[in-house]
């Protein structure tokens, strides 16, 4: 209902402002939770602007600061805040002993946190994410277009990445015309989300195989919700985050510009590095390009990719025209 999700906002701003106190005010937030995002190379402004916050490692420390505020143990759980297990009569904070992202909406209302652990523990996973609720439905939020929802306007395209790091060091460097998938793989509803903003994409993924597994995957998606979309594939085992730190703002701008390519050579680059002269690679890689093409719902790109393809592959375009219009006849 509408004044259960007004509840809820509030509950999540409650502790948004919570764990923000926390950071800049507690000394255990100060010492471990402000050091860690400097640490990091975060600045005040980032920090302020992504409104990071703080979580004690205590049991149910956000639990009792909100009841004594009146919040009920309802809403609280509700909001995913609080962990109840009826059967053993426990409750507890859901994030402990962690740094806190929140998410915000398109109006700024935060609607979910993501909550970082700070040193290496093998059991315990890197990030904690809030669930499902009334008011957070992960494949429809794209962490930062917030933040940069302006700037996607402004720049007439959108860096897509992975993490919320990815996203704070990107408008650190000064580009902030990114969003993040944050872990959940891409959704059809965030790209109908992205394209309120701008027809562009620029997927920017973590060097390493599973993103470019994750790039392969998401173009296709991007594609298919009629965007156009272009790549940059980072050094190995680099994410946006990391190279944005090794290069700082200018080397990193001029790094971006000079390795986004579109899909179709980013495709040929990938499958000619294992296809040689091999003829029947070659012919493997073809069609996996044409079966990207085939997912644009406009007629007239997928003719000018289908150019695309020939000039770079040197194959005949009614070739591609003929095994394009299988893919289209299969498909309906
Ligand atoms: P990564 O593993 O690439 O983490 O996951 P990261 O963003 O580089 O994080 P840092 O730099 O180590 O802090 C990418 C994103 O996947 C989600 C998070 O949103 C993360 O930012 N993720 C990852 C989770 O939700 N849970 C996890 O345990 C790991
Ligand atoms: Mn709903
Ligand atoms: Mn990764
Ligand atoms: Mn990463
Ligand atoms: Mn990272």
């Amino acid at each position: 209902t509408q004044s259960e999700r007004d509840s809820l906002y509030i509950v999540m701003n409650y502790a948004k402002e919570y764990y923000k106190d926390l950071l800049l005010s507690s000394e255990e937030g100060r010492s471990i939770g402000l050091s860690y995002f400097r640490e990091r190379g975060f600045n005040d402004r980032t920090i302020e602007k992504f409104e990071l916050g703080y979580t004690l490692n205590e049991w149910d420390h956000l639990y009792k600061a909100a009841r004594s505020k009146g919040y009920s143990e309802e809403i609280l759980e509700k909001s995913g805040l609080l962990i109840v297990k009826k059967e053993e009569g426990k409750k507890y904070d859901r994030f402990r002993g962690r740094v806190i992202f929140p998410v915000h909406n398109l109006a700024g209302k935060v609607i979910a946190f993501g909550a970082r652990i700070l040193t290496k523990e093998k059991d315990q996973p890197k990030y904690i994410n809030s669930p499902e609720t009334e008011i957070y439905h992960k494949s429809n939020v794209l962490y930062g277009l917030y933040q940069g929802k302006n700037a996607i306007r402004k720049e007439e395209f959108c860096y897509l990445v992975e993490g919320y790091t990815d996203v704070l060091s990107l408008h650190q460097a000064d580009i902030e015309n990114v969003v993040a998938s944050s872990g959940t793989a891409l959704t059809e509803e965030q790209i109908k989300l992205m394209r309120r903003f701008t027809e562009n994409v620029t997927v920017l993924y973590d060097g390493d195989a599973a993103g470019i597994k994750a790039a392969l995957r998401g173009i296709d998606l991007v594609l298919k919700g009629g965007l156009n979309v272009r790549i940059v594939l980072l050094p190995d085992g680099e994410d946006p985050d990391s190279f944005s730190r090794k290069k700082g703002s200018t080397e990193l701008k001029q790094y971006l510009k000079s390795n986004t390519q579109d899909f179709i050579s980013f495709k040929i680059g990938l499958y000619s590095k294992d296809a040689g002269h091999d003829p029947i690679k070659k012919a493997e890689a073809i069609r996996e390009i044409v079966t990207s093409i085939g997912v644009i719902p406009d007629p007239i790109k997928r003719s000018v990719y289908i150019q695309e393809t020939s000039h770079l592959l040197k194959i005949s375009e009614s070739v591609l025209f003929t095994e394009l219009n299988k893919l289209l006849i299969q498909d309906r």
